[in-house]
């Protein structure tokens, strides 16, 4: 294989038959047979319009579509002409139907008092009151159909709140992971030329506040320096941190709510109006704004939540995804797909390990959690601070397990349903991608005999495939890239602002198909492994980087002369970053604790222009780095050298100075 192919070496045999009744006090599954699921999927590929025409009936319209489907690649539009309210679907429809007065969001807080964490629970009818009043201070501040609101806060129930008050109002949504740094918020704001920047003073994590606010205000002076004027940041107050208030733009939470009105009601939006922008890293440049559309997303991640995570109404269940709003899995799978379906979602707002290893243990029992959906970085985690952690808490309201961001090695998985599941839970691996807005291959609970290691097979309505450049099949077990071949509801519309780069990235490398960008093959069962990036995109702890981004970050400090950076294992990360640097003589460390020092200092820096997530694991320094001829850096041999490779077995006739590598290594015994 060339740059697409990896060859595949794992070799796993083991396959789980589904149990044939739920665990816990589960209901039914809501297909019975392998029969139902290969039936539906036939039918959902042979008449998608008719397949997906009758799911969309399931939710709430305020005029129907005249054509399910129009196709003019790469563009779908989904529900032509129909228009509908997501907020609508997840949160009203529940209300004018009798049960507003059931739970849709529970909460948790992540410090611990004496009387225990702080909890909070919104029914449909409270959380659509808040809602109402947050969108009419939202058109207070004139945020009207189209706009795009920058969302960067913690994991408080106001997050949700917030998007789905864009969503009410017509206005897009791009959330900001909390984690991330203020240049990231200025490169955000400037591409979608958002306005308006709802925050919190800080965030909860790991005992420490961090200032959100803060560096909110640091960005916004970055961004007059640009020329763009941020006109209404509105803060809500979590931590108590002193924060600086900046008259006439900025404005409280609570202040600008409690003056609002609670009569808002949803506006009927045209099932291709904007839902919301979610940047993610791509292999060249900056972040690419992904944007998400109204009806085909709902009905897509609305469907995917009720059969992936097996979602009955009335059935007691609690819902619980431990991703963080900032990323497309909390887009999904905490907010939209599910609160459609009318089961209660939990949201916890801190770390996994506080105050102690067992927090997520701890909330699944007191909470009595029935679906429970995490990521093989955070499986990894719980595995190496030990057994007695899961042991300790009643995990018996468990029905199902879900895993997504990374392929999930063998072993975490097998722990998983051992530690978690108590062997009595399906595990549902479950890949996607943010472009994808929701699940496309995945076991379906119940139904789909699992093997460690493979997320099985395509959901409906969706035509996966392995296949070379030109677009050919590829035989079983032959390594290739992943493609779908016809569009799919939830997928993106397009990256902001960029038409070119959407077409080069997604649909140029083989034509007319949609590229995800991973390496994959299928096993004699037909059955999907994901082996990983195809680009320069590493995935770290189920997130992806752009290397570039990283390189770029490092060259920006004045020490840098060069950087190039890889992707090595990582226990816990699965992928970690290795970074080979050159210095400029003006900053050559004369000896091994001042280069020590320096590593740490330009750590630091990465983390403090990105974001945490970027901090590299490991930094060398290097005289050069390995070029070819044409001067491009020969990054496969650095990822062996990362990767502590005993002997550089790949081709190296293109390196153009044969004693870098030698160099490079002896760095490696040194
Ligand atoms: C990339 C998408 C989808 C939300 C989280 C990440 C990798 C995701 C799996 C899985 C193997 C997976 C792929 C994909 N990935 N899920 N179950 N098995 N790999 O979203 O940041 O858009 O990243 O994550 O490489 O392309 P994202």
């Amino acid at each position: 294989m060339g740059e697409s192919g990896i060859e595949s070496v794992l070799s796993e045999n083991r396959t789980f038959s589904p149990p044939a009744v739920p665990g816990g006090k589960s209901p039914r599954w809501h297909l019975s047979s392998m029969e139902d699921y290969r039936r539906e999927w036939k039918r959902s590929i042979d008449d998608p319009e008719g397949f997906w025409d009758e799911i969309a009936h399931e939710l709430h319209w305020f005029s129907p579509w005249s054509r399910v489907l129009e196709w003019n690649l790469p563009d779908a539009k989904w529900f032509v002409g129909g228009t509908t309210n997501l907020c609508y679907n997840a949160v009203d429809r529940h209300v004018v139907s009798g049960h507003g007065e059931e739970t849709a969001i529970i909460w948790e807080g992540e410090p611990v008092g004496p009387a225990g964490p702080e909890i909070r629970r919104l029914t449909y009818a409270q959380l659509q009151q808040e809602i109402a009043r947050f969108a009419n201070g939202l058109k207070s501040l004139g945020v009207a159909k189209g706009d795009v609101v920058t969302i960067y806060m913690g994991m408080v129930p106001e997050l949700a709140i917030a998007m789905l008050a864009c969503a009410r109002i017509g206005a897009a949504h791009s959330v900001i992971f909390g984690g991330f740094s203020s240049q990231a918020i200025v490169d955000r704001v400037l591409d979608a030329r958002s306005r308006v920047i709802v925050t919190c003073d800080g965030a909860w994590r790991r005992g420490k506040v961090v200032p959100l606010k803060a560096n909110v205000d640091e960005a916004c002076d970055v961004l007059a320096s640009h020329g763009h004027t941020v006109t209404s940041v509105i803060t809500l107050i979590r931590t108590a941190n002193t924060v600086a208030m900046t008259p006439g733009r900025d404005h409280d939470w609570h202040a600008l709510t409690g003056a609002a009105s609670p009569d808002c009601p949803c506006e009927p939006l045209d099932s291709e109006q904007m839902l919301f922008l979610l940047y993610t890293s791509g292999s060249t440049g900056k972040p690419k704004g992904i944007l998400h559309t109204t009806g085909g997303y709902m009905v897509h991640t609305y469907l995917t939540s009720k059969y992936v995570f097996n979602l009955h109404p009335d059935a007691g269940q609690v819902f619980w995804c431990t991703a963080d709003c900032g990323w497309v899995t909390g887009h999904s799978y905490i907010v939209y797909g599910i609160l459609p379906n009318r089961v209660p979602t939990l949201m916890y707002e801190g770390a996994p390990n506080y105050p102690a290893e067992d927090r997520f243990w701890d909330i699944c029992a007191r909470h009595k959690v029935t679906q429970f959906y995490t990521a093989p970085t955070a499986i990894r985690a719980f595995m190496k601070w030990g057994d007695h952690h899961p042991a300790q808490h009643d995990l018996s309201t468990l029905q199902v397990l879900g895993t997504v961001g990374e392929p999930i090695n063998p072993e975490a998985w097998m722990w998983y349903r051992r530690h978690i599941g108590h062997d009595r839970c399906p595990i549902v691996d479950t890949w996607w991608q943010t472009e994808t807005g929701g699940h496309m291959i995945t076991p379906l609970p119940g139904v789909t005999p699992t093997k460690p290691g493979s997320c099985t097979l395509p959901f409906f309505g969706v035509d996966a495939a392995i296949v070379d450049d030109q677009g050919v099949e590829q035989p079983h077990k032959h390594g290739g890239l992943l493609v779908i071949r016809r569009p799919w509801p939830s997928m993106l519309r397009g990256i902001y602002g960029d038409r070119q780069r959407y077409i080069e990235t997604y649909w140029s490398r083989v034509p007319g198909m949609y590229l995800a960008g991973d390496g994959a093959h299928r096993d004699s069962d037909g059955y999907f492994w994901i082996m990983g990036r195809i680009d320069d995109v590493i995935n770290v702890s189920g997130h992806r980087l752009g290397t570039m981004e990283v390189e770029s970050a490092l060259v920006s400090h004045p020490g840098v002369a060069e950087a190039a950076v890889v992707g090595m294992p990582h226990e816990i990360k699965g992928t970690g970053i290795a970074a080979f640097v050159t210095l400029r003589p003006t900053h050559t460390p004369p000896d091994a604790a001042a280069a020590e020092k320096f590593k740490n200092t330009l750590a630091a820096h990465v983390a403090h222009e990105i974001g945490a997530i970027a901090r590299p694991d490991m930094i060398r320094f290097t005289d050069a780095l390995p070029k070819t001829r044409s001067g491009k850096i020969m990054r496969r041999l650095l990822r062996a050298i990362a990767a502590g490779e005993e002997k550089i077995t790949q081709d190296t006739t293109t390196l153009e100075d044969f004693s870098i590598l030698a160099k490079l290594r002896e760095q490696d015994e040194a």
